[in-house]
């Protein structure tokens, strides 16, 4: 079991073709640069790479309007790049994970064109229409403040078309037999083209019901189990990780109560309150948000964040902790993506501090769930909120203090390179930090062997200790006999306390430091002392080092 469901204890980086590293010179990234890069993946020690959407497409939404599913945008390369790279990463044991964006196409999908263009056409059935402009027409808007409406009224079709995005994302009929096996069709292309499973977009949209009459959708969960199934007929341990921004309550229906839906789903409720943590120094709703999504299949897992590509959405948190978030991390009006959220990258909303940042690595990094990193937060990468929207935090990888920060040969890059301030490619590189036995680079190298040998996080039970401060969260995780203790201190101060190890397993007597030595001996009355520096943290193994031999490997 621990190495069939190897997505239990991966360690996921994210990243977009086009933004990685370029070596046609034509200022965009492509996978000839991203092969190039495969031993600095290596060397870091990830286990699975998520390509954001790199098919064909007019890149009005950054490639989440894809407008031919079996291509590669040819300003990436071409499919035979992409089946050498998706070899390079399997000869380097890392997994690669796609993104499958199937709520809707680009309108300029040649199923839209068609379907608009003539009422008996094929694909007139794969899109949503009404005749009449829908009551709720203005209703529902995924992005309020760019986007007017859900309906759009087309000339050519003579009739409304549904999209729960942009105008020019029309949503796919996706209750329609055809579709669905469209949907599977593609993902049995990629998975024969080497990938390991995708990251879902839009779940929830693409379940829901549609149509001009709707008014409260329903969702069609049944579908979920049919991709699954689908999928692992064609290759038995890839997995879906889903984009479900969703209430716990609901958590089961996407995971199947037997675990025979999605194989993951992003933890938003965790996301949003780990930043409320990190903005208060109070981890109480933090531990409420682990404890109500603690329960899941044994084979469903967890994917934990900071960012992604998108903003920081605050949308599940109560209203006065979302004011403490904003006013902490996202204060000015350009900061932050309407009302939606907050649209900066990691290390500026921490002021650049490398406590801070690394803090919020390690908290993530310990939650119940498999971490998922965003390309440039490993050396701490700013953002440039000169640009719209949320392509401010989508700015090239910072590789060397070469011209454009060695991305790419050309002196116009696509999205710019960040020059200027703190930020500036001359002061975070990849290639500084490599040299820098402290940077940030090398820290979370360090991190991700340290989360790598601690399963018990990805597999174990997890419990919250009582801290009598609500600003040091202490998380035990027991699994197979062993058990682990990573403790956070999110006050701007130093702090000494008390801990008492309840839960079952081994060794509460005795900590075993595991970053940076500093073991801890219990007392007669099994009490632990410790002490945390401003910002600190602290991972522990319980009992003696002899833990392998404990462990099983079934
Ligand atoms: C969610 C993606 O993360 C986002 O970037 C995109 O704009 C929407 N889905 C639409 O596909």
């Amino acid at each position: 079991m621990i190495n069939d469901l190897w997505y239990k204890n991966a360690v996921i980086y994210c990243l977009s073709v086009g933004s990685f590293q370029d070596t046609d010179g034509d200022g965009v990234g492509d996978f000839q640069g991203l092969m190039r890069r495969m031993d600095y993946l290596g060397g870091l020690g990830v286990t699975a790479i998520w390509l954001m959407p790199f098919q064909t497409s007019p890149g009005r939404d950054d490639g989440y309007d894809v407008s031919d599913y079996y291509n590669v945008d040819p300003r990436y390369g071409s499919l035979g790049d992409f089946v050498e790279f998706t070899h390079a990463a399997k000869q380097r044991g890392i997994r690669v994970l796609i993104d499958l964006v199937v709520n809707h196409t680009s309108s300029e999908h040649a199923w839209f064109k068609s379907a608009r263009s003539d009422p008996d056409s094929r694909y007139r059935d794969w899109y949503i229409w009404s005749e009449k402009k829908p009551a709720n027409a203005n209703k529902g808007m995924v992005f309020p403040g760019v986007q007017k409406s859900t309906w759009t009224y087309d000339e050519k079709a003579a009739a409304y078309y549904f999209h729960r995005f942009y105008d020019f994302q029309p949503d796919l009929n996706t209750a329609n037999p055809l579709v669905q096996a469209e949907i599977l069709k593609i993902m049995g292309f990629w998975i024969q083209l080497g990938v390991s499973g995708f990251r879902m977009d839009a779940v929830p949209f693409v379940i829901a019901e549609k149509g001009a009459e709707v008014t409260k959708p329903s969702e069609q969960y049944g579908m979920l189990r049919r991709f699954r199934e689908f999928l692992q007929w064609r290759k038995g341990d890839a997995i879906i990780l889903a984009e479900a921004n969703v209430l716990p309550e609901t958590d089961f229906e996407y995971f199947g109560d037997d675990g025979d839906r999605m194989h993951m789903m992003f933890n938003f409720q965790v996301n949003q309150s780990m930043f409320y943590a990190l903005a208060s120094a109070d981890a109480r709703p933090l531990v409420k948000a682990i404890e109500k999504t603690s329960v899941r299949p044994a084979t469903a897992q967890w994917g934990m964040f900071l960012r992604n590509h998108d903003e920081l959405d605050l949308g599940r948190l109560p209203e006065t902790h979302r004011q403490t978030v904003f006013d902490a991390f996202g204060p000015d009006k350009d900061m932050q993506l309407y009302d939606r959220g907050i649209r900066r990258r990691l290390a500026p909303m921490l002021d650049g501090d490398p406590r801070r940042i690394r803090q919020a690595y390690s908290l993530m990094f310990s939650l119940p769930g498999t971490p998922v990193i965003r390309y440039g937060d490993e050396i701490a990468m700013g953002d440039d909120l000169s640009l719209p929207e949320r392509n401010c935090a989508r700015t090239p990888m910072q590789w060397s203090v070469e011209p454009q920060a060695g991305f790419t040969k050309s002196s116009k890059p696509e999205l710019p390179v960040i020059v200027d301030g703190p930020y500036g490619y001359h002061h975070v590189n990849v290639a500084d930090q490599r040299r820098d036995a402290d940077s940030m680079l090398n820290w979370l190298e360090r991190l991700i062997r340290m989360r790598k040998e601690a399963p018990e996080i990805g597999w174990g039970d997890c419990i919250s200790l009582d801290t009598g401060d609500p600003g040091i969260l202490a998380l035990r995780y027991d699994w197979r006999n062993n058990s682990v203790l990573v403790v956070h201190n999110l006050h701007p101060k130093p702090v000494e306390f008390e801990l008492q190890l309840d839960g079952e397993g081994t060794g509460g007597n005795r900590l075993i430091d595991i970053m940076d030595g500093g073991n801890s001996e219990a007392d007669d009355k099994g009490r632990h002392t410790l002490l945390l520096d401003a910002y600190g943290y602290r991972w522990y193994r319980l009992g003696g080092l002899d833990y392998l031999l404990r462990r099983s490997e079934v």
